[in-house]
């Protein structure tokens, strides 16, 4: 258990610490030891500190050194105040920028030596005297990434002497601005902070199904239309970024040495602009961007000619963009039915002899062929093609870096055939999309569950590479955005930190030096360095055991008792009130024997806390069972054809139609659901009749329908909520019998989410027992 501040003034998060004054200095716990991040490949603590004060000056004697220089004076302007002046003539108790072409070091790395008297950076580039600075700044308190100025605080390093470089030369992220827009401010941001933990590599996927975002002048309405969408709830979302906005950016990335990789989907996930130009899929046929998640069948016709020139159009444009060596041309995901399908792209199956085997199909050769294409195209520009895994399927172009996503297996299979690849599995920690908490309590999530220790254990290198000599084609690791359920950037950040310090990490430190105990202790201290950049991070929520519930029910008392995902204080309320940082700490389960309201949160070292999680404990007596004369087996039901986006709209519905269902899937198979979800036509209903109790108690149930009702009371209301993993779930004291059921299904989409992709089962778990089960039909009557 971390130690607690007291304090008001220390229980605060950055932005109050600066108006705490000049009243007692805070105690800042999470600005002791050594908190780089990466942790340095070589590294002694020596004795003595260096003051960091208003007269220092930098030492610049070369135009890239001073620009550096520059920069970091800036900055350190913003939070210490200090006027640092930027000279070339050689300072007495300075920071000295020092770069010599001739060191016998990595192009990244530096050494970085703090004595009493002086700072001194040396590297072969200025790329190495950037991270040399990083590294610097993180020997000073958090309070260094401040935004404004911070009073009260001693602004000095621990003296180090520090040898360093990274472990890869790709240390990679991936944001995607298609499914959920990322405006330029908000990238800057992010390149800000990744720049910080010595990032290098920004992937930027700008084409998607869902919404195209970058302009091309020679076809406009990629972005008059393809970059725009009518959402199911009805709302049109889109954005795109000018050429300016992109050269903006790319600029700005580089001032961090961080390049930028764009990424142009081809053949597949590329609806947006088929909805632009239908020309260039198969069928031709009149289309829109994709409103839900998930794999588009309708991509790009390579059987004809045109759509090949306008990839090379396309990339004509976005080249200049893009100084960067790699260029990201996807490559993933391409279903090839209507390939099949296509007599062009027969015709072009034929005419190129791109026969089907034993190991590819002749689509699938196809798609290399396009890959191969591709691949001309770009090296006649300088550049060298990366692409998702898919790649590998039907043969791999000549020159092609493979991202390996769809776990290590293609990775190893291209470093087999002696090309580069840049590991980004997602069941090994690299897809940040996924959950880190409970999911009943986490805002939605495409699902999964990682860890911040699961993405800090990944090692990018598998060991038969290792064993087959063939582990230097793995160039570097790579996390990805994926952002169909980070509906603002606020969740994205949410899924990206601190996760993504972790994957900083992972490419940098040597892999025996890492210790997932002491990064859990140097987080406490990134946190506060996040807070000066306005970073929504996540912060583990107390969890209960068995599924998280904001309803708890109970009879005559119950115990709740609660973890969190990594060791941090959790303080509580009985009383209404938030808690604060001086809280009751949580220390064992709380006891509650009346009716209450539990408020409860976790504090963080720094005093930031998570957001409160409220729950009503509530004390019932067994709601009685219900004698009926007669049982049917199944439910009664009436449903409506429509959209519903609220139960209470169903209220205006007149054309009910009557049934009856044998078991609570029913509700939902009425209609078939579709990968496409075209043509298929929503509807709401009601089912109604009687749940079968098995034993007196209290149970919990979960359920992804709109609403669930109880003996006339709802327990269950997800309204307006994307319709997966329940987050809504409420327990009940029930009395063995049957009880009145009412369950409402709508047929809608909310965030990208057809309900009817989900199971309208409700799952129930009596107080008592570890695992939600399914109500079984044999549980239901009318
Ligand atoms: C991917 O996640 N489809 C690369
Ligand atoms: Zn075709």
């Amino acid at each position: 258990m971390k130690k607690l501040f007291t304090t008001m003034c220390v229980a605060a998060t950055l932005g109050i610490l600066t108006s705490c004054g000049t009243q007692t200095a805070p105690e800042r716990s999470y600005n002791e030891g050594i908190n780089i991040i990466p942790t340095p490949a070589s590294m002694q603590q020596q004795d003595g500190r260096f003051k960091l004060a208003s007269g220092t000056a930098f030492y610049a004697p070369t135009p890239e050194a001073k620009t550096i220089a520059e920069f970091f004076a800036a900055k350190l302007k913003g939070s210490t105040g200090f006027n640092l002046a930027v000279t070339d003539s050689e300072a007495k108790s300075g920071i000295s920028l020092l770069i010599d072409p001739a060191m016998d070091i990595n192009d990244e790395g530096y050494r970085l030596d703090v004595t009493p008297q002086g700072v001194k950076i040396q590297a072969k580039t200025p790329q190495g005297i950037f991270y040399g600075m990083q590294s610097f700044l993180q020997l000073l308190p958090a309070e260094v990434e401040s935004p404004t100025v911070v009073k009260n605080i001693d602004w000095s390093a621990p003296c180090v002497a520090i040898d360093d470089a990274p472990r890869f030369s790709y240390r990679g992220v991936m944001m995607d601005p298609c499914r959920h827009f990322i405006p330029v401010e908000n990238i800057k941001k992010q390149l800000d902070v990744l720049s910080l933990f010595k990032i290098n590599t920004f992937h930027w996927h700008l084409t998607e199904d869902q919404g195209w975002r970058i302009e091309i002048k020679k076809y406009p309405k990629l972005t008059e239309i393809g970059s725009k969408r009518i959402e199911g709830e009805g709302y049109e979302y889109g954005g795109f970024y000018t050429q300016e906005e992109i050269k903006d950016v790319v600029a700005y990335a580089a001032e961090r040495f961080i390049t930028v990789v764009p990424e142009l989907e081809l053949p597949g996930h590329e609806l947006a602009a088929i909805a632009a130009y239908p020309e260039l899929s198969c069928k031709g046929e009149p289309t829109t961007p994709r409103i839900i998640w998930g794999v588009e069948d309708i991509v790009m016709c390579p059987g004809k000619e045109d759509m090949f020139k306008f990839l090379e159009d396309v990339i004509e444009e976005m080249v200049p963009l893009f100084p960067g060596t790699y260029f990201h041309i996807g490559g993933d995901e391409c279903p090839k039915s209507s390939w099949k399908a296509c007599p062009a792209c027969q015709a072009r199956i034929k005419a190129e002899g791109l026969q089907g085997d034993k190991q590819h199909t002749a689509e699938e050769r196809l798609q290399s062929y396009v890959i191969q294409r591709m691949e001309k195209v770009l090296a006649k520009y300088g550049k060298k093609i990366i692409g998702w895994d898919e790649i590998l399927e039907g043969g791999l172009s000549p020159d092609a870096t493979v991202m390996s996503w769809r776990g290590e297996g293609g990775g190893i299979a291209s470093a087999l055939q002696d090309h580069d690849v840049i590991m980004t599995p997602g069941g090994n920690g690299m897809y940040l999309d996924t959950f880190q908490g409970d999911s009943k309590i986490e805002p939605v999530s495409i699902g999964g569950y990682t860890l911040l220790s699961k993405v800090y254990n990944y090692n990018p290198v598998p060991d038969t590479l290792v064993t087959m000599g063939k582990d230097h084609y793995i160039k570097g690791v790579q996390a990805n955005h994926w952002s169909e359920y980070m509906y603002t950037t606020d969740i994205m950040e949410y899924r990206m930190y601190p996760r993504m310090i972790a994957v900083s990490e992972i490419a940098w430190t040597p892999l025996a030096k890492k210790d997932y105990k002491d990064f859990e202790r140097r987080i406490n201290n990134a946190y506060v360095r996040l807070d000066g950049h306005d970073i929504n991070y996540h912060i583990p929520q107390p969890e209960q055991p068995y599924g998280s519930c904001n309803m708890v029910a109970f009879t005559d008392s119950t115990s709740l008792t609660f973890t969190t995902t990594r060791p941090e204080t959790m303080v509580y309320t009985l009383d209404g009130s938030d808690p604060t940082p001086a809280s009751t700490p949580y220390t064992e389960p709380i006891k509650v024997s009346e009716s209450t309201t539990l408020k409860i949160r976790t504090v963080l070292p720094s005093g930031k806390m998570s957001p409160t999680r409220t729950i009503a404990v509530e004390k019932q007596t067994l709601s009685p069972a219900k004698t009926v004369e007669t049982k049917t087996p199944g439910l009664k039901m009436k449903m409506s054809y429509g959209t519903y986006l609220k139960a209470s709209e169903l209220d205006k519905a007149t054309d009910w139609k009557e049934l009856t269902v044998k078991s609570l899937h029913d509700i939902r198979s009425q209609v078939n659901s579709t990968e496409s979800m075209r043509g298929v036509e929503q509807y709401g209903a009601i089912a109604t009749g009687y749940v079968e109790i098995p034993e007196d108690g209290v149970y919990y149930f979960s359920s992804n329908n709109d609403e669930v009702w109880i003996d006339g009371k709802r327990l269950i209301n997800n309204e307006g909520e994307v319709k997966r993993f329940s987050r809504h779930d409420a327990s009940m004291a029930l009395a063995k019998g049957l009880h009145e059921i009412k369950v409402v299904f709508l047929g809608h989409i909310i965030g990208g989410w057809p309900s009817l992709w989900d199971s309208a089962n409700i799952s129930i778990r009596k107080a008592d027992q570890e695992k939600f089960v399914p109500i079984k039909p044999e549980q239901l009557f009318y």
